[in-house]
């Protein structure tokens, strides 16, 4: 296991690099949900509103205080992004941190690459530490949770996306290749979600962001176990936000397709041909691409009454 943490301000660093509106509104959902700015159409809608119910007045007239007191508040979001050393992961932790989140990089195996993570993040201004840890070992999150924790103080985004296939037909599974794939897909899900709900519930903020899969709503062969995993995921998503709604945590699912990683670069020829000829868009996605909806979920203000969703991001496949 190693930890290293790093130094430097993102609020500083965009201070010094003249901070925009469009991420000033980024940071401010995240770090203060209550402090959330509405743009002004939204805001004269609220108005036109107040005769008909006081509490949309009271509603109302929080939102018109929050300009100033939300510029006091701007605070870069503590993130942490499980499996971030390769793929998506590591697009999520580049994204995010490069929007100026404070992120952990966690690995399992992968040292030198989460490195390389975090010192792409800090180049750009950020701040990162990597935690290597198994994500289906209970000790391992624990310790993942209070190195984030005793870093910087807080969770406000958690990102759990550590996921591994051992694709075989049902036929042919082995007990071991079933129990790998829930172990780390769906448990390691549920262990690294109820610790980081238990800081976010304190605070009365956070989103939870999951990773799961096309196949997760579509099935497909060879996959039994990570579909099945990646299914139980989304069940878990959808209790989760219902379970943690009114302590303003928001819970979703993404859903993926086929996109180029390590993953899927393991597939032989004939089945990439023939997984082409299934995306409507004729071609992989990007983990960019991912990356992109994800920090959307993550920071923009427009998500924060998104809660317990399957967002789809796959070229068509499933629709
Ligand atoms: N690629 C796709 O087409 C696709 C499609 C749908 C959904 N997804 C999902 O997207 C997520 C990322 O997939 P990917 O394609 O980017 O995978 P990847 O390139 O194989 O990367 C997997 C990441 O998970 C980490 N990891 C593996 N075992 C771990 C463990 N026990 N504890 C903590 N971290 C662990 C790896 O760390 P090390 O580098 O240290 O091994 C690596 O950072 C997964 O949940 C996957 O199921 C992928």
């Amino acid at each position: 296991m190693a930890a290293s943490a790093t130094t430097g301000s993102a609020v500083a660093v965009f201070n010094s690099a003249g901070l925009s509106l469009k991420k000033l509104a980024n940071f401010r959902d995240v770090s203060s949900p209550s402090l959330v700015k509405f743009p002004d159409s939204f805001k004269l809608q609220l108005r036109s509103a107040r005769s008909f119910s006081s509490g949309i007045r009271a509603e109302a007239s929080t939102i018109e205080n929050i300009g100033s007191e939300a510029a006091r508040n701007v605070e870069s979001p503590v993130v942490v992004v499980t499996g971030a050393s390769r793929g998506i992961g590591k697009a999520i932790a580049l994204a995010l941190g490069k929007s100026g989140c404070k992120v952990l990089v966690n690995y399992a195996r992968s040292s030198k690459e989460a490195e390389e993570v975090c010192k792409e993040i800090e180049a750009s201004g950020g701040q990162a530490l990597t935690f290597g840890g198994d994500v289906s070992k209970e000790a391992d999150v624990e310790s993942m949770i209070k190195t984030a924790i005793d870093a910087w103080g807080t969770i406000d985004v958690m990102i759990n996306n550590a996921g591994v296939t051992r694709d075989t037909l049902l036929m042919r599974m082995k007990k071991s290749q079933w129990q790998e794939v829930i172990d780390l897909n769906l448990t390691g899900v549920f262990l690294c979600t109820q610790a980081a709900a238990k800081v976010m519930m304190k605070r009365r903020k956070g989103r939870i962001i999951n990773i799961s899969s096309v196949v997760g709503l579509v099935g497909n062969v060879g996959q039994a176990n990570y579909s099945a995993a990646k299914a139980g995921v989304i069940g878990f998503t959808k209790t989760v936000a219902k379970e943690y709604s009114s302590r303003n945590i928001t819970v979703n699912a993404v859903a993926p397709g086929f996109i180029a990683s390590d993953m899927t670069s393991k597939l032989g020829a004939d089945f990439e041909k023939k997984i082409l000829e299934a995306i409507p868009l004729g071609r992989y996605g990007q983990p960019e691409e991912v990356a992109g909806l994800v920090k959307f979920l993550a920071l923009n203000p427009a998500a924060a009454y998104i809660t317990g969703q399957v967002l789809s991001i796959d070229g068509g496949v499933a629709m």
